[in-house]
């Protein structure tokens, strides 16, 4: 797909929310300013999350988002790989035991720096900036 805006990438996020169901594990690839964190936000109102609640996690490496209106989705995971520098400090922070939990949804950035932990995801989100508003959305 191709978005030419932050808000159509919003759409097609939303939009993908309508497929889960809960267990799944999301890696989102793509360079530095692709729009990762802009799809996690797109799929907020879909889920009845203030947009500006979601925040990149650079610091904490993840957050909980608590879903109070869905019948199976309790918790979505926004997880921010960056910081990582080895697998350890992953198992550190406690996202771990989110992965594959049926009630949750867990949204990856920069899934290259877990690898270890990702088994056999199927769900990729590949995104790459065109031009200045353009991008690229490719979901497997
Ligand atoms: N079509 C578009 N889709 C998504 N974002 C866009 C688009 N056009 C412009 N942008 C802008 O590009 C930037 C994307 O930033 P975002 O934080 O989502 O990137 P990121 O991939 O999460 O980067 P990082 O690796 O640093 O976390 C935002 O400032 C957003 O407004
Ligand atoms: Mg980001």
């Amino acid at each position: 797909m191709i978005s030419n805006s932050e808000k159509e990438t919003y759409k097609i996020a939303r939009k993908y929310c309508e497929n889960l169901k809960g267990g799944e594990v999301v890696l989102l690839n793509g360079d530095l300013g692709s729009g990762k964190t802009t799809f996690v936000k797109g799929i907020a109102v879909f889920f009845n999350i203030k947009k500006e609640e979601i925040i990149s996690p650079t610091f904490t490496i993840f957050n909980n988002y608590k879903i109070k209106n869905n019948k199976n989705i309790k918790n979505i995971i926004h997880i921010d790989a960056y910081r990582i520098e080895n697998e350890e400090e992953f198992l550190e922070t406690g996202a771990l035991e989110y992965f594959y939990d049926k009630n949750t949804i867990v949204f990856i950035e920069w899934p290259e720096n877990i690898k270890t932990f990702l088994g056999d995801t199927q769900k990729i989100i590949n995104l790459k900036t065109l031009d200045n508003n353009k991008r690229e959305i490719i979901i497997t």
